[in-house]
């Protein structure tokens, strides 16, 4: 007996669970390389042929040239997971799969021949599935939404069920990028890595290749392997200069000058109040605990947020000078805060001092803060392209799961303020 379970790694559950409960149709499956997606979406695809009598599916790749190595290819290697290689049968003019039991079809496309989709006709039933391969490399999503009508012909009557697989492309802006982060209540979006499946299914060679790119080209790992957006590195402030890094935070005589660095900065409206600890060690900047959150009333702001950090009352705490009073409040509270020093250029100095640094090495538990060194862009002049040694400073939205949980800069300013002694002086002082 085949147990479903055993094929299908643990991240992936609920996906399989919206898809046999009907409670999603449009399911986008992105993350880095070697993540299962496209073994899973196959895998679905054949278990729901063969449950549903009515059931055809049609995938797709952009490029028609690379069916056979890839869908098909993963088609046919779930088939023989499931052990149902005897009632399948494939062939090659056009790329299609059958189900000899019933004749229900799985057909392969590629989409740079647009006529190609006219063509389909069905024996029998429906095309239930639909499944856009790589779906980056199309140009967009109408095209998408374009081949999606002409393969289900408006009919609304019947049931499908539709995947998106992909790795995110490097550019934020990117169309797909983009739309995963719209609309998230009428889609289905899934983030898997590598990390999060079975290790006993990737081969030696592969988690070999894996770690020497993770030693040679950090960047190119995230993108590639944690599926992450980087960006255009010349467009990304600190592309090249940060790391996420699981750490035990040294005992303090081991570090600079024997000193953590707490930096805070005031949320307003929807944006978050964050409270960033920091010490510097090797030439390296280490963020070890990041605390964020939104709506907090003044007199909550110290037990919220602020005792959430260990040590925060017995070190200085340097905070935003925009708001005396809540500088004020926290005092009464027991904190050692004040306010930091703002100059004309402070944002740019305190941006090249954390540049400034070997590294900037962020601990796991730290992910907000991470995405904002991940995100914080220089901006672009629209014409050319051309990155401007100007920091863009449009309140830009970080969005997580489809919530707004802040904007691309609330963490990078506590630093700032945290640092600020540091940064004034930094001519002399940069020399740790
Ligand atoms: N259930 C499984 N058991 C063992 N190996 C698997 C299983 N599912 C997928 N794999 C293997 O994992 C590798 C990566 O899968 P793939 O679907 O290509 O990942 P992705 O589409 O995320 O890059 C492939 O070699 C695939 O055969
Ligand atoms: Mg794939």
């Amino acid at each position: 007996m085949i147990k479903l379970s055993d094929k299908i790694a643990p991240i992936f559950h609920p996906v399989h669970r919206a898809i046999r409960d009907k409670t999603a149709d449009e399911f986008w499956i992105k993350g880095g390389r070697n993540s299962t997606k496209s073994s899973f979406v196959a895998l679905q695809i054949v278990l729901g042929i063969m449950q549903d009598p009515d059931a055809n599916a049609v995938c797709f790749r952009k490029v028609g040239a690379f069916i056979k190595d890839s869908i098909q290819a993963t088609i046919l290697w779930a088939i023989d997971e499931l052990g149902e290689t005897e009632n399948f049968a494939s062939i090659n003019s056009p790329h299609e799969i059958t189900y000899l039991p019933t004749g229900q079809k799985i057909l392969l496309r590629g989409l740079d021949k647009p006529t190609k989709i006219k063509s389909i006709k069905l024996r029998r039933g429906y095309f239930k599935y639909l499944w856009f391969e790589e779906a980056d490399e199309y140009s967009g999503d109408d095209e998408i939404r374009s081949v999606e009508q002409s393969v289900l012909r408006g009919d609304k009557t019947k049931k499908f069920v539709e995947f998106l697989t992909y790795n995110p492309p490097k550019n934020f802006k990117h169309w797909i990028n983009k739309l995963a982060e719209e609309n998230v209540d009428e889609k289905f979006i899934h983030h898997s890595t590598y990390l999060d499946i079975p290790q006993d299914w990737l081969s030696e060679k592969t988690l070999q290749k894996i770690k020497r790119l993770k030693e040679n080209n950090y960047e190119a790992y995230v993108h590639e392997y944690l599926g992450k957006c980087v960006g255009n590195p010349k467009e990304i402030i600190f592309s090249g200069k940060f790391e996420e890094a699981e750490f035990e935070t040294p005992p303090l005589n081991e570090l600079y000058q024997s000193r953590f660095f707490f930096g805070a900065d005031w949320g307003f409206a929807a944006d978050p109040s964050v409270l960033i600890r920091m010490f510097i060690k090797d030439d390296c900047l280490w963020i070890d605990y990041e605390v964020y959150a939104a709506q907090v009333e003044i007199d909550h702001i110290g037990q919220v947020i602020f005792d959430k950090i260990p040590e925060s009352r017995k070190w200085q705490i340097k905070a935003d000078n925009s708001r005396p009073e809540t500088i004020s409040n926290l005092r009464r509270q027991g904190f050692n805060i004040s306010g930091a020093k703002k100059w004309g250029g402070s944002v740019e100095e305190g941006v090249e001092y954390i540049k400034s640094f070997r590294k900037i090495i962020i601990h796991k538990r730290c992910p907000r803060i991470l995405r904002e060194f991940e995100t914080y862009n220089y901006k672009i002049d629209k014409n050319t392209r051309e990155v401007l040694p100007v920091i863009d400073d449009t309140k830009s939205r970080i969005y997580e799961k489809g919530d707004k949980i802040g904007t691309k800069d609330d963490g990078i300013d506590a630093c700032r303020y945290g640092l600020a002694d540091y940064i004034r002086g930094a001519t002399d002082i940069i020399a740790f």
